[in-house]
């Protein structure tokens, strides 16, 4: 595998391999590499020739008082597990080469991005965004490939990949979730022992809302307080939102459908949690949980 650190090298060594004939593909990730993010650079693997993993913490996607500095970070294990599910290329840049001086140009995605994770983290989303962009800048015409645990921002990079006629073909991949359903996450390091048993709660709070919808229920508040009650049935955990979306706009609905999607956001002392599911991933009447 490959080691890129600029932006130069990078562009040169993937110039050269398209002119070997290879498709290039993309696992944008910020590091502390897990399986979620494996099931990525697979996917990656199986289609496309050279597999461009970057490692990058990108502080524009932080606000102030959040975990930029506390962000776990490991470059030997996320080399291993890289290399051993086929990446071909980390590009792995310092903050100097992807923010040469005070940033001036930003994107902003409209719509996706105003509910839920952007109502909580106003600002999330265009930094998300604006490194996304940089990247596809860099990389060029490709396929990227980005994970539904992250449903909105994988809504959000949709949009922008569109809307600018970006030459990238963005790729939802699913949620890998623990045995006991917590959705893969870096930021699981956070939990204390406890803290981790408990937090499963999410996924199940959210597998009862669509339990619920999947059995008939039509009034997205009944069902957000369905799964309110599940949340705050835990001691530990406290609820940022839970929500009924549309899988196309991200905005609440009005009523629900089967095609409507499940979100929630929670902290656990100082470990904050997302994860969403879609009706289809219960049967009516599986899944319903005690609140
Ligand atoms: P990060 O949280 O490292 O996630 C990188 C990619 O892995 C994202 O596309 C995310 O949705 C996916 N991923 C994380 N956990 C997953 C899981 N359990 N199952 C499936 N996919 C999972 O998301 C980011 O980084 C950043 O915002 C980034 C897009 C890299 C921009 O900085």
């Amino acid at each position: 595998m490959e080691l890129s650190t600029t932006i130069a090298g990078l562009r040169e060594h993937l110039a050269a391999r398209r002119a070997d004939g290879a498709a290039v593909g993309l696992v944008p990730t910020m590091g502390y590499l897990h399986r979620g993010h494996a099931s990525l650079i697979d996917a990656a693997a199986r289609d496309t020739d050279e597999v461009v993993v970057t490692v990058f913490v990108n502080p524009l996607q932080f606000a102030p008082g959040e975990d930029l500095d506390a962000y776990p970070r490991d470059l030997d294990g996320d080399s291993a597990m890289a290399a051993a599910h086929g990446a071909t290329t980390m590009f792995v840049p310092d903050l100097v080469e992807m923010y040469p001086g005070e940033v001036a140009t930003t994107v902003s995605v409209a719509g996706v991005s105003e509910s839920m994770e952007g109502a909580s983290r106003p600002t999330h989303f265009a930094g998300v965004a604006t490194v996304v962009a940089k990247l596809f800048s860099i990389v060029g015409p490709c396929r990227a490939y980005f994970g539904e645990k992250d449903f909105q921002q994988l809504a959000v990079i949709r949009r922008l990949a569109s809307d600018l006629s970006m030459p990238v073909d963005v790729v939802g991949c699913p949620i890998v979730r623990e045995s006991d359903g917590l959705a893969m996450s870096s930021r699981n390091v956070y939990l204390t022992p406890a803290e981790r048993d408990a937090a499963p709660v999410l996924h199940r709070a959210l597998l009862h809302g669509a339990s619920l919808v999947a059995a008939g229920a039509v009034d997205p508040a009944a069902v957000r307080r369905a799964m309110t009650e599940v949340i705050e049935s835990e001691p530990l955990v406290s609820l940022d939102y839970v929500e009924v979306a549309d899988p196309a706009d991200l905005r609440p609905v009005r009523r629900c459908t089967p095609e409507v999607r499940l979100f929630g956001a929670v902290r656990f002392g100082r470990a904050r949690l997302i994860d969403n599911v879609a009706v289809a991933d219960v049967g009516a009447g599986d899944g319903v949980v005690a609140p």
